[in-house]
C-alpha cells in the first residue's frame, strides 16, 4: 500500500515539490531512459491500450509527459496479472516495477520512451473507466465535433489538442517573460462592469444588492487600462478575459481571451516597435521552427491595404494583388467613355472601379469551377464575375471579347500582369468598396486553395491609419470604425468638425469622414491578430469625438463620465493594442478555428455541451434578482408580453 504519511518530498526542497514525485509515482510516463535500466519505480497513469498475449500482458501507460509500456509477465507477478486482466483502456493505474531495456529489435524509436519497458511487479486499478465515446488513442481518428465538447476532457486527454493547449501555455508564459523584461505591470481588471462600446452587444448580469441594475462583462478593458494610464502606470498588461455577444464564427468566441497592453507617452511608432519586438521575440520562442516572412513586418497605410489587397488583413504569404483596369480599358480603342461591355460602361458612368486579379494556373478552369467562383463573388454582394483566360501564346480569351475587342482584352491581360496559363478575375461596380471586398476575398481564397501560401510562414504585417469613422447611415452618425477612444493623426484634427457647425448634428458631409485615426491593427496570415491606437487624451476633443459618434452631452456623462472626469486630473499622451491569444494560439498550431485551442469553447450557437450552459436561473434566482421571464416574441430576440 502507498504509505500517505511519508515525509513529502515538498518537505525536502522547492525542486523536488516542483517535480513530478508524489507518493503515488516517483516518474512520469514520458521520462524513462535505457539508462534508467534497473530502476525500482512507481509511474500512475490512463491504460493507452492494452495487448494481451494470454500468460504476457503489455499496457501503455498514458500522462501528460508520455507513454511507457509497461510488461506484466504471469509467471513472474501473477497478482499484477491478475488485476491486469480486468483493466480496460483508460484505467487509472499505478504501477510498480523495474525498468528494463527492451529487447534488441523490440524498441520503437517513434516513442521516448522506446527504448525501455517497466517489468510490473504490482499494478493497482486506481479508478475504472468506461468505454470512452471515441478512441483516445487514435488521435487522428474524425470524431464528430459536438462528442469532441460533450467530453471535453476526453477529447483533452487526445494528443493533438493537449499538444496545442501546451503550445498556448508556452505562448501565454512567452508573452508574460518578455512584458515583465521590458517593465511592464501585470494588472487585473474587474468582469463586472459597465458597458464598454467595442461594437458587439454586452452580456449583462442582474445585481441583487442594486435591484434593476446590471453589470456588463467587459468587451475589453480599454477604459480601465486608459485610467492606469492616468494613474501613472505608465506599462500595464493583462491576459485579459472579454466577452462579446456576437455571431459566433471561426476566429470568434463568445468570451476570448486578449492580451492587452497600453502605454504611456508613446506615439504610434514606439507602440508599433514595441509590439513588434515582443511579437518577434514570443514567436521565436514558441514556434522557432516557423519563418517570420518579413523583417521589420512591412507598415501598409489603410487605403494602400484596400486598393492592392481588398483586405486590412491582407495575408502576404502570396502576392496577387489586385489591379485596376480603368487606364487598360480607357486606353486602346476610339471612345474612352465607352469599352463597348454595358457593365463596364455603367461602372465608369458611376465613377465606380473595375479591378482584377490574376489567378495563376487556373487558366483552363472549367466552366463549373468558373460558376463557382461566380457564385463565391455574388455571395459577397458582386453582380457578376468576369474572366479573361490567357492562352499559352499569351494572348486572352473571354466571353466578353466580342465587347470589348481584341487589344482591350490584350491590355487587361498586361495590366493584370497575367502570363500564359492564367486566369484574371474582373469584378465592375459603382462601389469601390465592394469590388475591393470581392476581389480581397477571392485573392484569399484562391492563394490557399493554388497553394501559393507557404503554410509554415509566418507574415505579420501592420496596417494603420485607418479612417477615423464610418457614416452609418441608419442612425445618421460617424461611428468609431475602431475603437471611439483612438486619437486622429495630428494633422488631421482640424477636420474632427461637422459641416453644419453644431457639434452634436453629424451629417454624412462632415469634413471628419476625411479624418486618419492613429489606429494600427497586425495581421497574421490573413487574420486580424490585433488592434490599437494611440488614444485621444484631452477631454475636450474626446468630447467633439463622441459628439460626432453621435452621442449627447447627457450619454457621454453617463456611458463615459468615469474616464472624461479623470482626464481633467492630468492624462499622459498615451496608447496600446489588443492581440487575441486565441486566434494567436491557432495560428501557432495551423488551425482555422480558434475552438481548437481553447479547452472549453463555446458551440457556433453559444452553447456549453458538457456543462449545460447557458441554463435557466432557479426559480429563488429569479426572485432574489427581481426577475420575471416574459418570453421572446418569436423571431425577434425582443422581450414579449407576459
Ligand atoms: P479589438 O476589438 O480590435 O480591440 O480586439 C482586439 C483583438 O481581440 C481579438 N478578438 C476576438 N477573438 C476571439 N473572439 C472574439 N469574439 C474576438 N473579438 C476580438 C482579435 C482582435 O484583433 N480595446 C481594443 C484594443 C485597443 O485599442 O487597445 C479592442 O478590444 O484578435
Amino acid at each position: 500500500m502507498r504509505d500517505m504519511s511519508e515525509p513529502s518530498p515538498a518537505s525536502t526542497s522547492p525542486e523536488a515539490a516542483f517535480g513530478p514525485v508524489t507518493p503515488y509515482r516517483d516518474a512520469t510516463c514520458g521520462e524513462l531512459r535505457a539508462a534508467d535500466a534497473g530502476r525500482e519505480v512507481r509511474i500512475a497513469g490512463w491504460v493507452h491500450r492494452r495487448r494481451d498475449y494470454g500468460g504476457l500482458i503489455f499496457i501503455d501507460l498514458r500522462d501528460r509527459y508520455g507513454l511507457t509500456q509497461i510488461v506484466i509477465n504471469e509467471s513472474e507477478a501473477p497478482e499484477a496479472s491478475e488485476v491486469a486482466n480486468g483493466v480496460r483502456i483508460e484505467f487509472v493505474l499505478e504501477v510498480r516495477g523495474t525498468v528494463a531495456r527492451r529487447l534488441a529489435g523490440t524498441e520503437n524509436s517513434k516513442l521516448a520512451t522506446g527504448d525501455i519497458e517497466v517489468q510490473a511487479r504490482s499494478v493497482e486499478i486506481l479508478s475504472e473507466s468506461q468505454t470512452p465515446p471515441f478512441y483516445i488513442n487514435e488521435p487522428d481518428a474524425p470524431v464528430d465535433e459536438s462528442l469532441r465538447l460533450r467530453y471535453r476532457y476526453l477529447d483533452i486527454r487526445r494528443k493533438p489538442l493537449l499538444d496545442r493547449l501546451l503550445l498556448r501555455s508556452e505562448l501565454v508564459r512567452a508573452i508574460r517573460e518578455t512584458h515583465h523584461r521590458a517593465g511592464f505591470v501585470e494588472i487585473e481588471t474587474p468582469i463586472l462592469l459597465k458597458s464598454t462600446p467595442e461594437g458587439a452587444r454586452d452580456f449583462i448580469v442582474p445585481s441583487r444588492l442594486q435591484p434593476g441594475s446590471v453589470y456588463a462583462l467587459p468587451q475589453s478593458p480599454q477604459q480601465l487600462k486608459q485610467l492606469l494610464m492616468v494613474a501613472g502606470m505608465d506599462r500595464y498588461f493583462q491576459i485579459a478575459r472579454c466577452f462579446r455577444d456576437e455571431d459566433l464564427r471561426g476566429d470568434r468566441q463568445p468570451e476570448f481571451t486578449q492580451l492587452d497592453l497600453e502605454m504611456s507617452f508613446v506615439t504610434e511608432q514606439r507602440v508599433m516597435d514595441f509590439v513588434e519586438a515582443m511579437i518577434v521575440e514570443v514567436s521565436r520562442a514558441v514556434v522557432p521552427d516557423r519563418p517570420i516572412a518579413q523583417l521589420p513586418f512591412p507598415r501598409i497605410d489603410y487605403h494602400d491595404a484596400i486598393e492592392r489587397y481588398g483586405s486590412d488583413k491582407p495575408d502576404l504569404r502570396f502576392g496577387m494583388e489586385l489591379v485596376d483596369l480603368a487606364a487598360a480599358l480607357a486606353g486602346p480603342g476610339a471612345d474612352p467613355d465607352s469599352t463597348g461591355f454595358r457593365v463596364f460602361d455603367e461602372t465608369i458612368a458611376a465613377r465606380g472601379r473595375i479591378k482584377a486579379i490574376a489567378a495563376p494556373g487556373m487558366g483552363d478552369a472549367s466552366r463549373s469551377q468558373i460558376d463557382e467562383l461566380v457564385a463565391f463573388a455574388r455571395r459577397y454582394g458582386a453582380k457578376g464575375l468576369a474572366h479573361v483566360s490567357v492562352n499559352p501564346d499569351g494572348t486572352g480569351h473571354s466571353p466578353i471579347a466580342k465587347f470589348l475587342g481584341d487589344e482591350r482584352i490584350a491590355a487587361i491581360v498586361k495590366a493584370a500582369a497575367a502570363k500564359s496559363g492564367d486566369l484574371v478575375l474582373i469584378v465592375a461596380d459603382a462601389e469601390a468598396d465592394l469590388v475591393a471586398d470581392v476581389l480581397g476575398r477571392l485573392r484569399q481564397e484562391l492563394g490557399l486553395r493554388l497553394g501559393l501560401a507557404d503554410l509554415n510562414v509566418l507574415a505579420y504585417c501592420w496596417v494603420y491609419h485607418f479612417p477615423m469613422y464610418k457614416w452609418d447611415s441608419d442612425r445618421g452618425r460617424w461611428d468609431a470604425t475602431h475603437n471611439p477612444f483612438s486619437g486622429v493623426v495630428p494633422e488631421d484634427e482640424k477636420l474632427l468638425v461637422t459641416a453644419s457647425g453644431d457639434p452634436y448634428r453629424p451629417t454624412r458631409q462632415d469634413p471628419a469622414g476625411k479624418a486618419r485615426a492613429m489606429q494600427y491593427d497586425i495581421a497574421l496570415n490573413g487574420w486580424e491578430l490585433g488592434g490599437g491606437s494611440v488614444r485621444i487624451h484631452r477631454r475636450e476633443l474626446l468630447e467633439r469625438s463622441f459628439a460626432l459618434q453621435g452621442y449627447s452631452l447627457e450619454q457621454m456623462h453617463e456611458l463615459f463620465g468615469g474616464i472624461l472626469e479623470a482626464f481633467d486630473f492630468g492624462a499622459p499622451p498615451h496608447g496600446g493594442i489588443a492581440m487575441g491569444i486565441d486566434r494567436w494560439a491557432a495560428l501557432f498550431s495551423h488551425q482555422t478555428n480558434i475552438r481548437e485551442v481553447m479547452a472549453f469553447p463555446k458551440t457556433q450557437s453559444g452553447t456549453d455541451l458538457m456543462l449545460g450552459a447557458p441554463s435557466e436561473p432557479e426559480p429563488e434566482q429569479y426572485s432574489e434578482l427581481g426577475l420575471r421571464f416574459v418570453g421572446l416574441e418569436p423571431g425577434s430576440g425582443k422581450a414579449g408580453q407576459s
